[in-house]
């Protein structure tokens, strides 16, 4: 959420910051800007709206070895050309970037910016105006960078240019992510790796707090109370095609096309040299020291933790909750005894489930995090780390982390259950291989898929997906897609459920997707259609291989039962997909979104 980006070396940095911003535009595309700053001073341009606006705007005369960037999500202020990034100081000598909300930025104005007439409506704005007041009160730039960042509240990634100095980027973060990519000669700055790879694969992780000094030929880390520290650069296990488009019109097609590959990738990666399904003890340990797991995340990740709950309890016998972070952490439960959390998150960034790591981590409690990026803030906080072998998800709707998600949270239960010797009479590994393959088959369905999206989505206003059991948390999911990327107004139920109420929205027409592919509750759905049917619902039946009936509109191939949701989620991304297109939606980067949600 927001993305930061900055250069200090021998060439030009306005392209090198440019494409980076269109790396980081995920991020945040609300607006955008650059400073650049050479022996003339810092010039800013900034737009509203995408970076390639801000590519028209940008003068190719202006050139600059040293500069920061940014792309915007906009929190405090709306998103306008004025309160785009970067900001200046009320004399112009500081320019800065940042990523995060700063929870006292009001009570820092009235306590020390009297004077002083904010040119926006950021809390941004703030704490460069800090920096400037400390300067002119007789503090070195480094020092009055120190005395703001001590006084902040609240979450940063900040890069800061002071026209005095024309050899240094000043950095800082605490909670949102940021990195100090380094090269021979020059040194960078970025939010996320991907956006520096066009120039150096060795990055430096940041940790909260610390005080940055990126000149072109050396990085300088301290603490905030000035200790210095040494840390070695790690190599980015990133390839320029794992973050390109190739020929792909869509991120989130690519990503979709790639879910066959990521099941099969996960099965490689949690083998032994036995060729058995294994995690690590010491995550099978941290498991049965719990009396019950705690399924913290948001969005697509806690739909994929609510399929979590059920791969433990039936797999491993373990009792599961399963939690929305940004509520939990503010509404507690009463926890069991010895608990153990698991943060799923994609991105390993996200606000609302970091916050409850730190209170839970406050508490003495032991962490899991299932993420997507190793490396991340919540990987690093936690005890321990499952990593997903996504690849890079750069769409903003989340596809094959999902999938991603739900094979290694099957992977986790299976192990565990083995390892307590309980009744699992299938192999997981073979049960995977049969899924990923039953998703090339759903992918290989583009065109059918596509004219689903036509027949029942063409002209809705609204849109249901009814499932029971798994298929409900699927329908959850599917759901989701659907708004997030064709603003449809779309909702998830229980099949059983809608009769108690929402059954009053079906009117003749309305869109329902019902997924039936858990035996037990086959006739129970076909049921609940059936009630929609006769209230005018435009039903399409999507049902499993030795369930399925003469009039359902699509079969998925037969898969272990447990495994239905990675088969089943499949045809529901790819007809939000085509209903957005249909629509002539921004398939990758819906308004108002953004990837990694870094503000809570
Ligand atoms: C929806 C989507 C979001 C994320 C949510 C959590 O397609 O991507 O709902 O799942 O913002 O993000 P992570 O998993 O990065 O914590």
């Amino acid at each position: 959420m927001c993305g930061i980006v900055g250069y200090n070396g021998e060439l030009d940095s306005k392209e090198i910051l440019l494409k980076g911003l269109e790396k980081l535009e995920y991020r945040g595309y609300d607006s955008a800007g650059i400073a650049l700053h050479n022996a003339e001073g810092i010039t800013v341009f900034k737009e509203k709206g995408r970076i390639a606006d801000l590519r028209t705007a940008v003068n190719d005369d202006v050139i600059a070895h040293i500069g920061i960037g940014h792309t915007r999500w906009a929190t405090h202020g709306v998103p306008n050309k004025l309160n785009a990034h970067p900001h200046k100081s009320a004399s112009g000598r500081f320019t800065l970037v940042h990523n995060g909300v700063i929870e006292n930025y009001h009570l820092l104005q009235k306590a020390y910016l009297k004077g002083i007439q904010m040119q926006s409506d950021t809390d941004t704005e703030v704490i460069v105006q800090l920096v400037e007041l400390f300067a002119n009160e007789g503090l070195t730039t480094v020092d009055a960078f120190r005395k703001t960042l001590s006084l902040l509240h609240g979450s940063y990634a900040l890069a800061l240019l002071d026209s005095e100095d024309e050899n240094t980027i000043y950095v800082a973060k605490n909670k949102s992510p940021l990195l100090v990519g380094v090269g021979d000669g020059f040194n960078v700055v970025a939010s996320d790796a991907m956006a520096m790879l066009q120039v150096t694969d060795q990055f430096i992780e940041l940790r909260d707090k610390e005080v940055v000094l990126v000149h072109k030929d050396r990085v300088e880390i301290s603490t905030l109370d000035g200790r210095q520290i040494e840390r070695k650069p790690f190599k980015a296990e990133l390839d320029m095609s794992d973050i390109e488009k190739g020929t792909y019109p869509h991120y989130m097609l690519k990503e979709m096309d790639e879910q066959p590959a990521v099941v099969r990738k996960i099965i490689q990666a949690y083998e032994n040299e036995n060729g058995d399904l294994a995690i690590d003890q010491d995550i099978l340990d941290a498991i049965s020291n719990a009396d019950r797991l705690y399924i913290i995340a948001a969005g697509t990740s806690y739909h994929a933790g609510l399929l979590g709950k059920q791969y433990f309890e039936k797999l491993a016998g373990i009792p599961v909750e399963v939690h929305i972070s940004s509520e939990f952490g503010y509404n507690m439960p009463l926890l069991s005894e010895k608990p153990l959390f698991i943060f799923i998150t994609q991105s390993g960034e996200t606000a609302d489930s970091r916050q409850v790591l730190v209170k839970i981590k406050e508490q003495g409690y032991p962490a899991l995090t299932i993420t997507n990026v190793p490396g991340s803030t919540l990987s690093r906080e936690a005890d321990y780390t499952l990593l997903l072998h996504a690849g890079p998800e750069i769409a903003v709707a989340s596809t094959k982390a999902y999938v991603a998600q739900l094979a290694v949270l099957a992977v986790a239960a299976y192990v565990k259950g083995k390892s307590e010797g309980k009744n699992i009479d299938f192999d997981l590994k073979t049960e995977l291989a049969i899924a990923a393959n039953g998703i090339q088959s759903m992918i290989d369905l583009k065109d059918e898929l596509e004219q689903i999206a036509e027949d029942y989505l063409k002209i809705a206003r609204n849109a249901f997906f009814i499932g029971r059991n798994a298929d409900f948390y699927v329908s959850l999911e599917g759901a989701l897609k659907l708004k997030e990327i064709s603003y449809i107004q779309a909702e998830g139920f229980a099949g059983g459920e809608l009769k108690h109420g929402t059954i009053a929205l079906i009117e003749d027409g309305t869109p329902v997707f019902a997924l039936v592919t858990q035996e037990q509750v086959a006739l129970n759905i076909r049921g609940n259609v059936k009630e929609v049917v006769a209230r005018g619902a435009n039903a399409c039946i999507i049902s499993m291989e030795g369930l399925e009936e003469e009039g359902d509109r699509l079969i998925i191939p037969k898969v272990h039962p447990i495994l239905t949701p990675l088969v089943s989620v499949i045809p529901l991304q790819l007809i939000s997909y085509y209903a957005a297109l249909h629509r002539r939606c921004d398939v990758d980067k819906p308004r108002n979104l953004a990837k990694s949600v870094t503000v809570e």
